[in-house]
């Protein structure tokens, strides 16, 4: 068993909900462990410059009292830095000898895929560093904190969306943030009860989408009284155009891990609809009918776009990733002086504590697209025609292990 004595913690790659509970979580376990652990801030970044820091923060009892778990953000700080990457060939040694200035024997690192990848390489260099998941983007194999915050807060944006779609009579293509897979549009998009979801495990095929649109949308105004109505889209970032294509900006270059910006896909679905909305002759028609045409001037419905972007990782922390982060957290102080280095904490499930490697845990989920046809049965459109839900009934036998 190693001897710890004092722990430092890291929180990398994008913020999200339940991180703070993640730090708080990591320093009372290691107080009452008799431990102590100090901030490392702004992730990787000040892990190469902890050489040259004076100080760091201790997270002693008054400290960890001033944090708000139920803040998003981190009060670690964040950067997108792969060690790897730095132009320094004594980068590790640096690293090392920073870690003995401060006299911190081993490492929480908190992050999603990029940050576990660092995670394998700190602990194959011989640096102790155990794992807790963090990302909105749910795209890890375990659950990490951050996600169920970013799901509810894009199910709240969504659903109030619709007071000014029904006003105006538009319709709202809303883009979200969640990288290169759509759990949390999708999960989010359930939770405001939108009328489609888009993501980017199902090419978007926009005829389809067209027709889900004109059927709900035309229909629900034409039986309003007052003839009020919206349909509201979410789409994931990572959706791709008909050339299979990622939409991103291409004065940003990509970051340390290769990662474009993503952003377009909002416009991208909105010009696709104008397209056929100023084509479509029954919607003329419909326009007079409802008493909304005014030649030359309003002659089809409008679309718009609106993306929240940082938003949905932003506010507040949902209380189940409050509850994740502070039993995650927790548990990694118990990994570490296990000598569990270059592993994830995957759960806590009553008094197990269950991890996996990190290098198997930050291998890419995408969202598992035989549910789908669930929520496709119930109405929902996910720019394909519906598929027929495929099920299987199955007693469960003995335990599942819970993530609450
Ligand atoms: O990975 C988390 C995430 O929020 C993605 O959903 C998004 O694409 C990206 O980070 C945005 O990163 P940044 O804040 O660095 O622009």
């Amino acid at each position: 068993m190693p001897t710890i004595k004092r722990i430092g913690v890291i929180t990398s790659g994008g913020d999200c909900g339940g991180l703070n509970a993640v730090i708080k979580g990591v320093a009372r376990e290691a107080y009452a462990l008799g431990i102590e652990s100090v901030v490392i801030p702004h992730g990787y970044a000040g892990l190469y410059n902890l050489i040259k820091m004076d100080e760091v923060v201790f997270l002693n009892a008054e400290r960890v009292s001033k944090i708000e778990a139920s803040l998003a953000g981190s009060e670690a700080g964040h950067s997108r830095v792969k060690i790897s990457k730095i132009a320094d060939p004594h980068k590790y040694e640096r690293i090392k000898d920073g870690l003995k200035k401060f006299h911190i024997d081993a490492l929480v690192i908190s992050g999603g895929d990029d940050t576990g990848s660092v995670v394998v390489d700190l602990s194959s260099q011989g640096i102790p560093c155990v794992h807790v998941p963090k990302t909105m983007d749910l795209d890890l194999q375990s659950y990490s904190v951050g996600g169920d915050s970013a799901i509810n807060r894009i199910a709240v944006f969504a659903r109030e969306l619709k007071t000014t779609g029904m006003s105006h009579n538009r319709i709202l293509v809303i883009e979200v943030f969640g990288r290169y897979v759509g759990h949390t549009a999708f999960r989010g998009g359930i939770g405001a009860e939108a009328d489609a979801i888009l993501i980017p495990e199902i090419p978007v095929d926009f005829d389809v989408l067209y027709e889900h649109m004109k059927i709900t949308y035309f229909a629900r105004i034409e039986r309003s009284d007052v003839k009020a109505g919206t349909y509201i889209i979410v789409v994931a970032e990572g959706i791709k155009n008909v050339n299979g294509e990622m939409l991103y900006d291409e004065s940003i270059p990509p970051d340390a891990f290769g990662h474009r910006k993503l952003t377009g896909a909002g416009k991208y679905v909105r010009q696709q609809l104008e397209k056929r909305l100023n084509t479509d002759p029954a919607v003329k028609e419909f326009m007079q009918k409802t008493g909304m045409f005014a030649p030359g001037v309003y002659e089809a419905p409008e679309v718009r776009e609106v993306t929240p972007g940082h938003l949905v990782r932003a506010g507040h922390s949902s209380a189940r990733d409050v509850n994740f982060g502070y039993k995650t957290g927790a548990a990694a102080v118990f990994l570490l002086l296990d000598g569990k280095t270059g592993n994830t904490v995957v759960n806590v499930d009553g008094s197990r504590i269950y991890y996996q490697s990190t290098a198997e845990v930050i291998k890419r989920r995408e969202v598992n697209v035989s549910e789908i046809a669930i929520f496709e049965s119930l109405g929902t459109c996910f720019g394909r025609k519906p598929e027929k839900f495929m099920y299987e009934i199955i007693e469960q036998k003995g335990r599942i292990a819970r993530h609450l």
